[in-house]
């Protein structure tokens, strides 16, 4: 078993660790070094069981664009569904006793149908299609059509992870042309664990390749600092590549999958114009384009879609996380001649398109479509971009980068500890932060980096407190990481 999370005082914490630990694989969770054990959460907030507050910077990794739990979010939600009050309360009025009614037989057709249960919409549909399908799928298509960039996507594959989602974009792709098999993927992607989204994710490095995966290089040095970003950069070497792919698998490439920006791969934010070099590319030569959206979708990029902010026309879209606000929900949206291609049953499965799921969808676009969040978050990432770039002077953090309301802070090495240790020292030292308040991270990226990725929803001032204190927790950590030589004060030297 593995040795449980422990940190003095949290009782109840620490029992509900100890009985994870023992009860679960430590597969089912990627290593944070806090385990943080969340009693319950409001917008931009979790709370300990122990009360401490926490300031979510991860938005339970990138789906609670809006918050959690926002109240109007839950009630369309809710509405959606029928669970609202007058859903819960409906009590179809009896017919009359005048009309042929009996107080026996109202009395026994009412507790079964309605009185143990709701009449509301089902919670499985499974291979059949409820009204919720048909509104989530109409609004979604003019989501995406309604941005710059979205022509080419007119149908949605519904899918439960962003997993799922690539996995169900690739078999449509491979199907659509038998006879193209090599599938080009960026290097040091993320496109999740499982099946084809597992083979297109990392590099040739990695144990157990697919061999018709080609990896393709992705600007990381040139562009590892926010400073560095107006600066072009030379694409030719990444144009060269692709070319000499396409001449040594003369007519076999069928697609190529690229995040806009690498997110698990270290939060690397590329020129517009190298997306738009790989969707060129793509266009020549009948190259289908399939941009991983799975976090960036719905505003973490600044617009509702990131292939509207880098000036991109995708074949297909994978949408995720953010798309359901915390329901688990995923989509490819795409070519309908492409997804034609898979016959009946060919990517169905048991949650695809659930009720709740497309209620969730639902719930989600109305938020966006009928309030500020975008605008709020365009002016909130001002802020970030102002102030992250400032913890550097703490001799913590040594590069920060990113776009939108996603950015990653790489960590330096400090003293005899590895940027690694600095890193997992930063997510343990936010989280215990101070007087009752701290900053829930998760567990670095590619080795150092600390993903900020905080709800849109965060007012200006949870934002500049929030970053006060982590700039007060990092100056701290820096003292006791790398102590200052006898004499010479820490402050003096970040
Ligand atoms: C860009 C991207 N694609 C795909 C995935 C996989 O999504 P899921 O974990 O829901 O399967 C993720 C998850 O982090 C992701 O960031």
């Amino acid at each position: 078993m593995t040795k449980p999370i422990q940190f003095p005082g949290e009782v109840r914490s620490n029992s509900i660790r100890a009985t994870i630990a023992s009860g679960e694989p430590k597969g089912l969770r990627t290593y944070t070094p806090t385990q943080a054990v969340l009693a319950r959460s409001a917008g931009v907030f979790h709370w300990t069981p122990e009360g401490r507050r926490l300031y979510d910077y991860s938005s339970g990794v990138l789906v609670a664009n809006l918050g959690h739990n926002p109240r109007s979010w839950l009630e369309r939600l809710v509405r959606y569904l029928g669970w609202d009050a007058a859903g819960l309360a409906a009590d179809p009025p009896l017919p009359p006793l005048s009309q042929g009614g009996n107080d026996e037989g109202n009395v026994a057709r009412r507790t079964v149908d309605e009185i143990e249960y709701i009449s509301a919409v089902p919670l499985t549909a499974y291979n059949a299609i409820t009204e919720l399908e048909m509104r989530a799928v109409e609004r979604l298509l003019a989501s995406v059509q309604a941005s710059p960039g979205g022509r080419r996507l007119d149908s949605v594959m519904w899918a439960a992870s962003g997993s799922e989602a690539i996995q169900k974009a690739l078999w449509a792709c491979l199907h659509f042309r038998r006879d193209r098999d090599v599938m080009l993927a960026t290097r040091h992607g993320f496109h999740g664990k499982k099946g084809l989204a597992g083979a297109v994710t990392g590099s040739e490095k990695d144990p157990d390749r697919d061999p018709r995966v080609r990896f393709i290089g992705f600007p990381t040095a040139e562009i590892d600092d926010m400073e560095k970003c107006s600066r072009d950069i030379d694409l030719a070497p990444y144009r060269r590549e692709l070319v000499r792919l396409a001449d040594e698998h003369r007519g076999r490439i069928n697609c190529l999958i690229t995040e806009p920006y690498l997110g698990g791969g270290g939060s690397y934010h590329p020129p517009h114009a190298y997306l738009q070099m790989l969707a060129e590319f793509c266009d020549e030569r009948e190259i289908l384009f399939i941009l991983d959206e799975v976090q960036s979708n719905f505003g973490r990029t600044g617009d509702m879609y990131a292939f509207e902010t880098y000036g991109v026309e995708p074949d297909i879209v994978c949408l995720g996380k953010g798309l359901g606000n915390g329901v688990p929900v995923s989509a490819a949206v795409g070519r309908g001649d492409v997804f034609d291609s898979l016959k009946y049953g060919e990517a169905s499965d048991t949650w695809s398109a659930s009720p709740i799921s497309c209620a969730a969808v639902l719930a989600t676009l109305d938020e966006f479509e009928h309030t500020n969040v975008l605008e709020h978050a365009r002016q909130l990432s001002e802020v970030f971009i102002e102030r992250l770039p400032r913890l550097k002077e703490t001799g913590v953090v040594t590069k920060v980068r990113g776009e939108g309301m996603v950015f990653g802070i790489e960590c330096a090495a400090l003293g005899t500890h590895s940027a690694n240790e600095v890193a997992n020292a930063v997510v343990e030292a936010a989280y215990l932060g101070r007087d009752g308040e701290g900053v829930h991270l998760l567990g670095p990226l590619a080795g150092n980096v600390i993903r900020v990725s905080p709800p849109l929803t965060m007012t200006e001032n949870q934002a500049h407190h929030s970053l006060d204190l982590l700039q007060a927790i990092l100056a701290d950590l820096h003292a006791e990481l790398e102590p200052a030589p006898t004499g010479e004060p820490a402050a003096a030297r970040a």
